[in-house]
């Protein structure tokens, strides 16, 4: 009885930890793995972990995690183009991006970490890919959960 105690105490902390942390996987299509990321609002950091599993480079094929409200993403995006892939096709110190991972190619991952405290109920949230050309097919719905 003891073990199976543990066992599920273990269980639930790995859910617990589960909440905080998520992976998106993109691949040689415009298209994430999922389209909406709940955050569970207890969260004191927030990690989404993004992999591209297809095999064209970041120059061809390039994908990132973009995160704001979704009144800002048009904005951003066009605003990042000229930026150029160096840049990861985002405007330098912008207030409306509140997490960003950088662009990556086939083959690659990377995750960002930030904060839910900046992050108002009542507002909506979107997170989108600002390589040119992606960002309508490219796009999901971040909710506090
Ligand atoms: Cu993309």
């Amino acid at each position: 009885m003891r073990n199976l105690i543990v066992a599920l105490g273990a269980l639930l902390a790995l859910n617990a930890a589960a909440d905080c942390e998520v992976k998106i996987e993109v691949g040689d299509a415009l298209k994430y793995s999922t389209t909406e990321v709940i955050a569970n609002a207890s969260c004191k950091e927030f990690t989404v972990e993004l992999i591209h599993s297809g095999t064209l480079p970041a120059v061809a094929m390039g994908h990132n995690w973009v995160l704001s409200a979704d009144s800002d993403v048009d904005a951003i995006a066009t605003a990042g183009i000229p930026m150029g892939v160096a840049k990861n096709y985002l405007p330098d110190d912008d207030d409306r991006i509140l997490a960003a991972t950088k662009i990556i190619g086939g083959g690659e991952s990377t995750s960002v970490s930030f904060s839910l405290d900046d992050l108002e109920s009542g507002t909506a949230y979107a997170f989108f890919c600002s390589f040119p050309g992606h960002t309508s097919m490219m796009r999901g719905v971040f909710k506090i959960g």
